[in-house]
């Protein structure tokens, strides 16, 4: 069968790639339909640098997940990260000539498309743009300024650009598996549609998604993003501190992290089975050096956390704090311990939004993927991603028209 109002998310993420088909329902709500999930291969840090091993396990995913639908995928919504993700703050402008004069949806356009000019060299491409305040005559607010009288509008943006070479790697791991990408995503945006509630979206929320080799951070505050960040450190980095401090191969720290990891101790007499050095006998260890060496890694991902978002210009959390996902944040006690060290509230996101899910799939690990689904009834108030430059102003007359049946929200 071929696909016709399914829609396809492909998250190639630096652990594992992964495919889920679903179908729209009577009330627009989706359906799963089919899932495939593979390890990934040549990646480091979110961005591909094998592009032969990258493409062999998205075919592999694309394949399975075929299989498991019943159908063959033709396109596909496509997850972005990498360390080559920048976001710029810009502000664009446009006079508002004329008596009477009220802003128009294109209005905006212009400003927005304005702010954008000269952002990116021929080296990055323009991935989003997002609105996150505008001022009318110098008054600035986050409301939606469509309707309102004044004589010159202008608008703040953040916009998120990534490299060109690493866009047309993933790009092209996805096409060799004769799938076209038809948008390309923000991973922590992504993951963020799938894991937060309506209130956390329009109060403010931090989401942290700690995958395998990044840490990709949005903001949400009156239902749009306001901030994105991708850090190239993740759960590796934890397996790694494992491997080096009971000296063991990767995949035995691996295995004891994922099993017996904790980020806050339990009894300070539990002991830990780790393998011998160099075929010797099995030694103990006490419990409490596993949880030292995560602990302290926690601590360093949640001050780089804080670092960047104070290097942004946010020195404060917002008010519903911040929604952990990922695979990292599946280890029992992060959500404790970070709690404490931020002093804010913290919960553990799991995917939501998408009806037939099996348990395995109600994971941390698949917010990526199940928000990349969920992409297509939410582009975030004003939130574009022009795939052709040239059709950027017809791009966010279109987008900037949801705006109008947006709630209006207060000052940030
Ligand atoms: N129970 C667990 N405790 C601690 N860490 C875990 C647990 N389960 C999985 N992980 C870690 O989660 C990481 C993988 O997470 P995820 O699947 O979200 O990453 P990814 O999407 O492949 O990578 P990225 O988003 O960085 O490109 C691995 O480092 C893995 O060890
Ligand atoms: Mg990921």
């Amino acid at each position: 069968m071929v696909m016709n109002r399914e829609v396809v998310g492909i998250d190639v993420g630096t652990t594992k790639t992964c495919t889920l088909v679903a179908r729209p329902g009577s009330q627009g709500s989706l359906e799963l339909l089919g899932c495939g999930v593979v390890p990934s291969d040549g990646l480091e840090k979110g961005t591909i640098v094998d592009l032969h091993r990258a493409a062999e396990a998205v075919r592999a995913s694309i394949r399975e997940a075929e299989k498991s639908a019943g159908l063959s995928i033709s396109s596909a919504v496509v997850g972005v990260t990498g360390g080559n993700v920048m976001a710029i703050s810009r502000q664009g402008s446009v006079e508002l000539r004329g008596a009477n004069r009220t802003v128009r949806p294109d209005d905006v356009a212009t400003a927005v498309r304005r702010s954008t000019v000269g952002v990116v060299n021929g080296q990055q491409r323009i991935l989003h743009v997002l609105p996150t305040s505008y001022a009318l005559d110098g008054r600035w607010a986050s409301y939606d300024p469509v309707g309102l009288r004044g004589e010159q509008l202008e608008v703040e943006t953040q916009v998120v650009a990534g490299e060109v070479h690493s866009i047309q790697n993933l790009t092209a791991a996805v096409e060799r598996a004769g799938v076209r990408v038809k948008e390309l995503v923000l991973e922590p945006i992504a993951s963020g549609l799938a894991v937060l509630t309506p209130s956390e979206k329009t109060d403010g929320v931090l989401v942290a998604d700690i995958g395998g080799g990044t840490t990709n951070l949005a903001m949400f505050l009156g239902n749009r993003v306001t901030f994105v960040s991708v850090l190239p450190i993740g759960g590796n980095q934890f397996t790694n501190d494992i491997a080096m401090g009971f000296t063991m191969p990767h995949v035995t720290a691996e295995r004891i992290k994922v099993t017996q990891g904790r980020a806050v101790a339990g009894s300070y007499q539990e002991m830990l089975e780790v393998p011998g050095i160099g075929g010797s006998a099995p030694r103990t260890v006490p419990h409490w050096e596993l949880v030292r060496i995560l602990r302290e890694r926690v601590e360093e991902v949640l001050h780089l956390v804080g670092a960047r978002l104070k290097q942004a210009g946010w020195i404060h959390l917002p008010a519903s704090g911040v929604v952990f996902t990922g695979g990292a944040a599946k280890m029992p006690g992060f959500d404790q311990l970070a709690a404490q060290i931020l002093d804010a509230p913290v919960r553990i996101g799991r995917p939501n939004g998408i009806y037939d899910v099996p348990d395995e799939l109600r994971d941390p690990a698949f917010a990526t993927c199940m928000g990349l689904l969920l992409w297509r009834d939410n582009h975030m108030n004003g939130t574009y991603l022009p795939h052709d430059q040239d059709n950027l102003l017809a791009d966010v007359t279109q987008r900037v028209r949801s705006l109008l049946s947006g709630v209006l929200h207060g000052k940030n």
